[in-house]
């Protein structure tokens, strides 16, 4: 009996270590990933040990989560019911992986998490886990245990001498925040009322738009199959692309938003969230495909990223269908090479210039000036003609087309 626990080091997953030992007599693995939250993650070794677990995996995954999962959802332009840059979601199915792969290494024949039985969070894990090891036994103590507030956490705590830094506690936030190389989130607490402003104070990431420079950040961004390669002319990995983006960004207040979104499990739920380079790569990508792709490809990736994004959202990464339409996105961004060169300015994105050696786009087609290219104004009249055709025919059959 074994069982593999994503374990923050913090309050509530140390509670968990230690009611999984007592539930169910078993022995616990904790991993830990550096997922760009911002936080140390080495101190959750200590912590781990201090409560018995022998097997502690700590690791670094910064580079394989911005781009094997960031990276390929933005090459749809990936964005959940027209606002949500889907942070949180895309995570998930990394650390659901490892859990799995770590329970093979180890023997585990379980996996847990600290998500609630309200969330999506939980759907994505397990969808996860199953899809990787069909065996597997899940435990989800906040679905079981009835430890429902933080004073009975405290309390389970003090009567088993868990050693938690209640001096952290005092500091803890009033929000239900989740954090990782593309966003942090924040839910709960005073936001339940979808009415009331987030106060100021609650946002970490970025700056109010308010208070920005006065003055405009340029940017040159350049990409290879869909993906950014350099900033400003250097060369940097994807999540040093994506940390960038975010200080340069965040400082300029991009990226805030305030939506009430539904979650899957059915009900609504109102979250702020910030992220700065990821609105950022948004605009630019959508920039450099405009010059790179076919108008009906262009058109059909956007007719089905909905599609792609509610996959992610749902917690569906390891399906056959969201598979199935990535091998199509990648194959789109043969030709996504180039260079946008965008503004950011109190908050503002703008898109202020796009090359490319494989642009589509062709002045000599485009000019309003004198055409002498392939384009013969004359051709014109007919297409539009047989265009027109079958409203001409149900006109002259009498239907009225203004009804
Ligand atoms: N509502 C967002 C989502 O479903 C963010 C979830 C935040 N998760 C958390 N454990 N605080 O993707
Ligand atoms: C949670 O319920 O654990 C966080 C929110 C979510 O997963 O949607």
């Amino acid at each position: 009996k074994k069982v593999v626990l994503a374990y923050s080091g913090g309050l509530d997953t140390s509670v968990i270590v230690r009611w999984l030992q007592d539930t169910y007599a078993c022995e616990v693995v904790t991993f830990t990933a550096d997922i760009g939250q911002g936080e140390e993650v080495e101190p959750a070794r200590a912590k781990a040990e201090a409560l018995g677990v022998k097997e502690i995996y700590i690791e670094d995954l910064r580079e394989e989560f911005v781009r094997d999962y960031v990276f390929p959802m933005f090459r749809a332009n990936t964005i959940y019911e027209g606002e949500y840059l889907l942070g949180t979601s895309i995570a998930r199915p990394l650390i659901a992986k490892r859990l799995i792969e770590i329970a093979n290494e180890t023997g585990a024949d379980a996996i847990s998490h600290g998500a609630t039985g309200k969330g999506n969070d939980q759907v994505r894990f397990e969808l996860g886990a199953y899809a990787l090891k069909p065996g597997v036994k899940v435990i989800a103590p906040w679905r079981e245990w009835d430890l429902t507030s933080r004073e009975k956490l405290m309390q389970y705590c003090e009567e088993r001498n868990i050693p938690v830094d209640f001096s952290n506690k005092k500091k803890k936030s009033p929000y239900s925040m989740d954090a990782n190389l593309l966003h942090i989130s924040y839910e709960g607490g005073v936001l339940e009322e979808p009415w009331a402003e987030a106060e100021d104070d609650m946002w970490r990431w970025s700056v109010s738009p308010e208070e920005a420079p006065d003055q405009a950040t340029y940017l040159e961004l350049t990409y290879e199959k869909g993906d950014i390669v350099a900033i400003n002319g250097e060369a940097m990995s994807p999540a040093t692309v994506l940390e960038t983006l975010n200080k340069i960004g965040g400082a300029n207040g991009v990226g805030r938003l305030d939506i009430v979104e539904n979650r899957f499990v059915g009900m609504k739920s109102r979250g702020c969230y910030e992220t700065p380079g990821g609105t950022i790569m948004l605009k630019a990508h959508r920039a450099i495909e405009s010059i790179t792709l076919d108008r009906e490809v262009a058109h059909l990736k956007d007719a089905l990223m909905p599609r792609y994004a509610e996959m992610i959202y749902n917690g569906f990464w390891w399906s056959e269908e969201r598979k199935m339409m990535q091998q199509m996105i990648d194959y789109s961004q043969r030709h996504v090479n180039g260079d946008v060169r965008v503004k950011l300015y109190k908050g503002a994105v703008s898109v202020v210039g796009r090359r490319s050696a494989d642009s589509l786009f062709d002045e000599s087609i485009a000019t309003f000036e004198d055409d002498a290219g392939s384009y013969n104004q004359k051709d014109a009249e007919g297409f539009i003609k047989l265009n027109a055709l079958r409203m001409r025919i149900a006109a002259s059959k009498g239907r009225n087309l203004l009804d």
